[in-house]
């Protein structure tokens, strides 16, 4: 009570001074939750307190920040609204609740931060966003954390019934830039239907055990801008996808990425179009899979360049989903009632790969790859994990997990493939040679207008080069 007794006298307060003093929009306005009645103790709710911040300040003309001095806010949904960007200082962290009623009653609108139909809004100030994930994990596990689910409720169904972290759903123009995005119990930062989003400096970390922490996933969404980022998680990295209306002009670069599944996957969502994607200067160690395409249900991909990409990918319990691949290009129709898309003009320059698996791509009989091109790639083979390998991987459906011999590079469905400069190199380790088959294999009557232009294959030994 008389906290919010407080609170009420502090607003009223505030919005006199608003009345007062209007800042000029060269220089923007700036409140901090503290004088809105925040603790910041992390034990008790700031919810009101954050919000009515925000509130009071998205009134002001021009920009206006929310500021979180250091100190630990716990709360439920805080909405972000147009022309206000949270502050987030070093030594802050926001805390997402961790009951179900900290969020609002529609399951695909749970996140701790949530900015929908707002304009020009962000994060940043070098703190800590958390959305306490460790505290959804049921049973930890070194193979796939068992999670916290609110199924039970009825608000959703599956096991993936968790709150995201920060979502920006509708928006346009934003920006979230110097801030770390940590532990969140499902998806981390989410852009949906959004217009210019620019994401630079953003650290994520989600525990490497917790099922469906993507990193950033977008979706239905234009002229987006990824830059010097670090993610750190379990499930997919970095996430295109569409649902509801095409994704239009990605940019990613300078980035550094450890998964436990795809460091960057387009779909698996893909019912509508994907064009204008560029993704350069990044590193992916130790992840399930590297640059991916799983197109399941009838979108077409155009125009996408991959360049200067080192990757290292290994194998993980099979339960999450990637097979070591460090390039994987697919598109097959989901189930037999789902459409099939293209993959179109694809490129990739200057990767380096070191992995426990072959490149896999594969179109679809009226889902072609079109027009593929590798140019200085250099992949090495090698196996340092213990698990089962031989097996091709067209999942999510299509024809599921298939046992095959693995290759250099499978292909199949492909009209137009251009090799240039390409240099695969073998560990001859003989005691996992027998799962290995030839440097290229390729159903011949659905591969069509293949060239090769200095392209190598080639033993070596760890001790030097092989003299065999
Ligand atoms: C991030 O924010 C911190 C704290 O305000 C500041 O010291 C640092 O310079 C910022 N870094 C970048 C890259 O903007
Ligand atoms: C609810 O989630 C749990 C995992 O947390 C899962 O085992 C269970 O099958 C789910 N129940 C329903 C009805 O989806
Ligand atoms: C993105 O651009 C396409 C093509 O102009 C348009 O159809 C779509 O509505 C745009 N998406 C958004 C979220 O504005
Ligand atoms: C996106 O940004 C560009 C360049 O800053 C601007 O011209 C355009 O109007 C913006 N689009 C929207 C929807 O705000
Ligand atoms: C994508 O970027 C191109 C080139 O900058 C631009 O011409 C086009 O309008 C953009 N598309 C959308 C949907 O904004
Ligand atoms: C590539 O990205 C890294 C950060 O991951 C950065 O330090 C480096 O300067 C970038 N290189 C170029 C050529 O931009
Ligand atoms: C990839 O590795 C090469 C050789 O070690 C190095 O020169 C290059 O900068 C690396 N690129 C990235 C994006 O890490
Ligand atoms: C098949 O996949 C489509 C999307 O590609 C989906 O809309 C449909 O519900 C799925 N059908 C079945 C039977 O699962
Ligand atoms: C590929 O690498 C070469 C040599 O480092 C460089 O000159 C070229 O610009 C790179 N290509 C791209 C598309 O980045």
């Amino acid at each position: 009570m008389a906290a919010s007794l407080r609170q009420a006298t502090t607003l009223l307060v505030h919005f006199l001074i608003i009345s007062l003093l209007q800042p000029t929009p060269s220089t923007p306005a700036s409140l901090s939750v503290r004088d809105y009645g925040a603790a910041g103790d992390g034990c008790h709710y700031d919810t009101a307190a954050i919000q009515s911040a925000i509130d009071v300040c998205s009134a002001y003309s021009g920009r206006c920040l929310v500021t979180f001095p250091p100190g630990k806010y716990l709360t439920a949904t805080i909405r972000l609204r147009s022309g206000v960007v949270l502050d987030i200082q070093e030594g802050a962290k926001i805390l997402g609740g961790t009951r179900i009623r900290d969020y609002p009653r529609r399951s695909d609108r749970w996140y701790v931060v949530l900015a929908e139909g707002a304009s020009d809004v962000g994060i940043t100030g070098g703190g800590t966003i958390d959305g306490q994930g460790l505290e959804f994990v049921e049973s930890f596990d070194e193979r796939k954390n068992v999670m916290v689910s609110w199924n039970r409720t009825g608000a959703c169904s599956g096991d993936e019934c968790r709150p995201r972290l920060v979502g920006f759903i509708g928006c346009r123009n934003v920006r979230i830039w110097n801030i770390s995005l940590t532990e969140p119990a499902y998806w981390c930062l989410h852009i949906v239907r959004c217009q210019n989003t620019t994401v630079r400096d953003v650290s994520i970390y989600g525990d490497f055990n917790t099922p469906n922490n993507d990193g950033i996933d977008i979706e239905d969404s234009n002229n987006t801008i990824i830059e010097r980022c670090r993610i750190n998680t379990g499930d997919d990295a970095i996430c295109p996808k569409t649902y509801t209306g095409p994704l239009y002009n990605l940019t990613v670069t300078d980035c550094w990425i450890r998964t436990k599944s795809s460091a960057i996957k387009l779909g698996s969502a893909s019912l509508f179009d994907f064009k204008g994607l560029v993704f350069d200067n990044i590193t992916i160690v130790d992840s399930h899979r590297g640059l991916g395409f799983q197109i399941r249900d009838g979108g077409n991909v155009d125009d996408v360049t991959f360049s200067n990409i080192n990757i290292s990918t290994r194998y993980y319990d099979p339960s999450w989903w990637g097979r070591a691949e460090p390039i994987y290009v697919t598109t097959c129709p989901r189930n037999t009632s789902s459409r099939e898309g293209s993959i179109s003009n694809v490129r990739f320059i200057n990767i380096s790969a070191e992995s426990e698996n072959g490149v896999f791509l594969s179109g679809s009989e009226h889902g072609m790859l079109r027009n593929l091109r590798f140019s200085n790639v250099d992949l090495t083979y090698k196996r340092w994990t213990k698990y089962e390998g031989g097996l091709v991987d067209y999942r999510p459906g299509c024809r599921g997990l298939v046992k095959h011999s693995i290759a250099g590079m499978i292909m199949e469905n492909i009209r137009g493939l251009q090799i240039e400069n390409v240099n695969m190199r073998w560990a001859d380790e003989m005691s996992w040679g027998w799962e290995w088959d030839n440097p290229l294999d390729f159903r011949p009557s659905t591969v069509n207008d293949i060239s090769f232009f200095n392209f190598h294959s080639d033993l070596y030994s760890q001790r030097g080069r092989s003299t065999y």
